[in-house]
């Protein structure tokens, strides 16, 4: 399955959630962030660096901008449009404009594979 493949794939995740595969580890680029788009769910960032792989909602808190267009430095995402910055640890806005945080999801990385959670975030947490 292409990286492509992964991205655009759906889901049958119940209101539960589940991980779903999205990408093979070896294709995600160090801080080279993808948008993941999932059926009947927002866009996903998902950014592979050197201190782990992050996966958060794709969309800027501050306006409707897709993250992935943007640049990643260490464990933050600076978004294209405005510069606002979100932690890919915590979502929290790092500074202006921005001032709400963005949504994460749990990852896992598997047999080469990088799923994640999507659905159920109380059941998330648990999981992580
Ligand atoms: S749209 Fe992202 S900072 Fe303005």
């Amino acid at each position: 399955m292409t990286l492509s493949e992964f991205t655009t794939r759906t889901t049958d995740t119940d209101a539960c959630g589940a991980f779903v595969a999205v990408a093979a580890f070896d294709d995600l680029l160090v801080d080279t962030p993808v948008r993941v788009d999932l059926e009947n769910r927002p866009p996903i960032m998902v950014v592979r660096t050197d201190d782990g792989v992050f996966a958060v909602d794709d969309t800027c808190s501050h306006q409707d901008t897709s993250l992935s267009a943007g640049w990643v430095e260490g464990c933050a995402v600076e978004c294209p449009l405005h510069e606002a910055c979100f932690d890919l640890r915590t979502g929290a806005a790092m500074g202006p404009p921005a001032t709400r945080p963005i949504a994460t999801h749990a990852v896992q990385v598997v047999d080469g594979l990088v799923s994640i959670w999507v659905g159920g975030a109380d059941a998330a947490s648990d999981a992580a």
